[in-house]
């Protein structure tokens, strides 16, 4: 199985099945607040809904459409990050994420993400990557703030959020961008852990 050492606390693993409990106990105990920015978490309740979700995640991963992995701190499961929606023809994609409550405001977004941003510029050999958040959900825009993507526009009514149109925030880096501002010093280590499998 994939697994990814980010520091002592934390480390990353590719959504497998055998996540599911673990996943659906956070899930569930965090369903009210993240409903507010993920739909289809608030409006989802049955077992069977969730393994749906699963389904459809784990089958994105196999396909290379979607990278999905879990974050683990202290070995229990606090959260997900993504790259989505993977286009190797225009070398882009979308960035994920979100954390058990109690796991918030210790950075824990904000050290796994570069190291899943180096793997989709240097595994991946992508140009660009997205992050796109409602305008209101500040906690999640100050992510690619810190990281120093930029806004690059605010998109009318993009998306309901709970039935509600949001205006949503674009945020884009390239690779370029990127490797003036950070250390490249993550990607070789996640390509090792991948091919390792
Ligand atoms: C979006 C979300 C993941 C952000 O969580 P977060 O804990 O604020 O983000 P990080 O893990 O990067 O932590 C950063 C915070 O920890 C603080 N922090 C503490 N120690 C830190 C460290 N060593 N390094 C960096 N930041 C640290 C930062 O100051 C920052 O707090 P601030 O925003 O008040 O300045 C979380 O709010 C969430 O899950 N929301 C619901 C789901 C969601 O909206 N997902 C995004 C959809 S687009």
């Amino acid at each position: 199985m994939f697994t990814y050492k980010i520091d002592d606390n934390i480390h990353l693993e590719l959504l497998q099945q055998v996540h599911f409990d673990g996943l659906l106990n956070v899930l569930k105990r965090n369903q009210k607040d993240l409903g507010k920015w993920m739909s289809w978490i608030g409006t989802t309740c049955s077992i069977g809904d969730y393994q749906k979700f699963m389904n459809r995640m784990l089958s994105r991963n196999v396909k290379g459409l979607d990278i999905h992995s879990i974050i683990f701190y202290n070995n229990i499961i606090v959260g997900g990050i993504c790259l989505t929606d993977i286009d190797k023809t225009n070398k882009k994609a979308d960035a994920g994420y979100w954390l058990d409550f109690a796991y918030r405001k210790r950075g824990v977004i904000t050290k796994v993400l570069p190291h899943m941003i180096e793997y989709a510029f240097f595994s991946l050999k992508l140009n660009r990557v997205n992050i796109v958040c409602s305008v209101v959900n500040s906690d999640s825009n100050k992510v690619p703030q810190r990281l120093g993507f930029r806004p690059e526009a605010t998109l009318k009514e993009w998306e309901l959020v709970n039935g509600e149109p949001h205006d949503f925030n674009i945020y884009g880096i390239t690779k370029t961008a990127w490797e003036k501002k950070h250390t490249l010093k993550y990607s070789e280590n996640f390509k090792y852990a991948i091919v390792k499998g």
